[in-house]
């Protein structure tokens, strides 16, 4: 069917040939055809012409034949020279056709993910230009379009775009195992996002780039629900069809993999999710089923249960064949008894709570934490003999503000603000609160800064800074959006960024900084520190000072929450969720986990801080320090449980008034 000598059968005979026994009329010849081709307008001349030289000539003969099926292994890129083809998803059928111009397959390739789609050809006589894996990745670089957008029904359903920034210049540039940069999602349907990660999720090759993996399960919440989560994975998990063969990137062990990686990120704070629990319940029983049909790929240890706690649920991934070794990754729990430690608060560890009556009296009742204000209300009515109807708590703040809280609230102990006080009253007694003083907090004698040492402060601070950080849900905070001059050394030293900006807007207050003769008392050394420190305060340019010392320094382990509450705020506030054709806008999603990806991989560590009370005997107190930062020894009046103590309790004065008479005592 082919004459002999029309230009088309030069060029085909060019493209038969092996690329090396092509002469240079032919390279010419197919230069000149591929000069104008859709899919390779963008790209130089000089990649056509090293494409000229590698490309091959593909035909198909009828309408309806397999190019390649999903889940293969990615061999080759394809440019349809002529003819069209049909792009067949599982379970959707056939989601769009592409036509001559149009190129196809990159993906798999790009990602070393399986083949995302069937293609198939819908008219005979097809013709393609087809460029091998190999030869791909040698010009891949310039061959690829920095945007893939990948369509179904007509519609742009996902949108890849590579990233041209590296790591150095800020962004999460996303790097392939061979070393090349890979697609970064910049939106999409939830389902084809979720589809995606999955298929390009690599547990077995390291180091791992999760970067789009991570976003979502920080930021899945703004843009569809837990549930329909779990009924896309269990669909997934369940669509492919295993006939025993041994398969180390199966789907199925990509589903449990991302369950992992979620309840990592996700803290223990995820199994307590009902749509989670019912969610893991049916995926351990179908994993269940799948070991007893002998699918030893997918031996998993799954426990769901640990010994201090029983409503806790992890995996556990001993895997055999070590292919999937997720406890290397992120070690959050490394074992069940320091997961436990890290719960800073237990739902049911129980707070004295003091309710006041109008006469300034107060009930003490001891709860749980976790009770709502109605059941708290209960409680005291019942201590006191009263009947608990109508009545409602109030807060009342140090500045008098009254604040109604809210019947279902919870955990009314740690809602409350500093300073302030509980009354218990019905809402006819409301006017009758606006007239109550708050005494001013009391001074204990005690709380004497020299007896204990700064740094002894600064690891404890740290230390429970660390444990309160490590109990913040991580994707619920993105729901939110809505002294002593060595202390701060010494927090700086240990990277609690949090503590450090405390310290220093303490120091900053007039209270202090008015005390000219006492600045003066102190060694100039430790004014230039003070001077020094200062600067990373300075909040002009959106705090430069601050985000370039995080930055430089891999050593901030706790961020200062604040600005990082400004910075997410400012970021969702600023950027739609979803873009004017209703898909996901995920380059929002990799903005808003780039500025928590501090805290993220903060809590991925261990806090191995170097606690500073090495004691060793001395003559005279029995209680001296070597410094860890100089080996310098020091006294401390204090033993390392009396520090602690000291630093969980020290009174906190937020009254401005009081401070300054304090300051004005001192210094008149
Ligand atoms: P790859 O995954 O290598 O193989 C199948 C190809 O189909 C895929 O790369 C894309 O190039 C192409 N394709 C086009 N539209 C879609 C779509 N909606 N979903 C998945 N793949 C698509």
């Amino acid at each position: 069917y082919l004459n002999q000598s029309s230009p088309d059968t030069m060029l085909r005979t060019a493209l038969r040939k092996l690329p090396e026994h092509r002469t240079s009329e032919e390279l010419e010849l197919i230069y000149d055809e591929i000069l104008h081709m859709k899919a390779l307008t963008q790209l130089s001349d000089q990649v056509k012409q090293q494409l000229a030289a590698v490309l091959q000539f593909e035909f198909y003969h009828k309408s309806g034949e397999t190019i390649f099926h999903q889940g293969d292994e990615g061999r080759s890129w394809y440019i349809i020279s002529k003819g069209s083809v049909d792009v067949v998803i599982q379970g959707k059928g056939v989601v769009c056709t592409l036509h001559e111009g149009d190129d196809f397959g990159s993906l798999a390739i790009v990602n070393d993910a399986p083949r995302a789609a069937t293609i198939v050809t819908t008219k005979p006589n097809c013709q393609f230009l087809r460029v091998d894996k190999y030869d791909f990745n040698k010009i891949h670089e310039e061959v690829e379009s920095k945007t893939v957008r990948l369509k179904e029904h007509g519609k742009d359903v996902l949108i890849l775009q590579k990233s041209l920034k590296t790591k150095e210049g800020g962004t999460s540039a996303y790097v392939g195992s061979r070393g090349q940069k890979r697609y970064n999602i910049s939106a999409g349907t939830a389902e084809k996002i979720v589809n995606h990660i999955l298929e390009s999720l690599q547990p077995w090759v390291k180091p791992r780039h999760e970067e789009n993996l991570e976003d979502f399960l920080l930021t899945f919440r703004f843009f569809t629900t837990t549930q329909k989560l779990c009924d896309l994975l269990l669909q997934r998990y369940n669509s492919e069809v295993v006939n025993g063969a041994e398969c180390s990137r199966s789907l199925k062990k990509r589903v449990v993999y991302l369950v992992v990686r979620w309840s990592y990120i996700s803290t223990h704070l995820f199994i307590q999710d009902l749509v989670v629990q019912n969610f893991l319940q049916v995926l351990r029983e179908n994993i269940a089923e799948d070991i007893q049909k002998n699918l030893a790929y997918l031996e998993l240890q799954i426990r769901f249960s640990c010994d201090q706690c029983n409503s806790c649920q992890y995996f556990n991934s001993d895997e055999v064949g070590n292919v999937l070794t997720v406890g290397e990754t992120i070690q959050r729990y490394p074992s069940p008894s320091s997961h436990d430690e890290q719960c800073a608060i237990h739902d049911n560890d129980e707070v004295l709570l003091k309710i006041y009556d109008l006469q300034s009296s107060y009930t003490t009742v001891k709860v749980p934490i976790c009770l709502t204000c109605e059941e708290t209300v209960n409680a005291a009515c019942e201590k006191i003999n009263r009947s608990p109807n109508k009545m409602l708590l109030f807060e009342v703040q140090e500045n008098n503000d009254i604040h109604a809280i809210p019947k279902h609230q919870m955990s009314v102990a740690t809602s409350t603000k500093l300073n302030s006080r509980l009354y218990m009253c019905i809402p006819d007694e409301r006017d009758e609160l606006a007239s109550i003083q708050l005494p001013p907090p009391t001074i204990q004698p005690t709380t004497c800064m020299e007896t204990v040492s700064s740094l002894e402060i600064a690891y404890h601070v740290t230390q429970h800074d660390w444990q309160l950080m490590n109990n913040i849900h991580l994707p619920k905070l993105l729901s939110f959006i809505p002294i002593n001059n060595r202390l701060f050394s010494s927090l700086k030293m240990y990277g609690n960024m949090f503590g450090f900006m405390a310290v220093m807007i303490g120091i900053g207050n007039q209270a202090i900084s008015r005390l000219h003769g006492t600045w003066d008392k102190l060694p100039t050394k430790y004014r230039k520190l003070v001077d020094e420190f200062e600067t990373i305060l300075d909040p002009s340019r959106k705090h430069r000072n601050y985000r370039v010392f995080v930055s430089s320094t891999n050593s901030a382990r706790i961020p200062y929450f604040p600005l990082l509450m400004k910075d997410l705020t400012f970021q969702h506030e600023g950027n739609d969720t979803f873009n004017k054709n209703g898909l996901v806008n995920f380059e929002k999603m990799h903005m808003l986990s780039n500025s928590i990806r501090l805290v993220v991989h903060g809590c991925s560590r261990s806090l191995d801080i170097i606690q500073p009370a090495c004691s060793v005997l001395s003559s005279k107190t029995n209680k001296v320090i070597i410094s860890p930062l100089n080996n310098q020894f020091f006294e401390s009046t204090k033993t390392a449980e009396e520090s602690r103590n000291y630093t969980r309790e020290v009174s906190v004065i937020t009254n401005q008034i009081l401070l300054n008479e304090m300051s004005n005592k001192l210094e008149p």
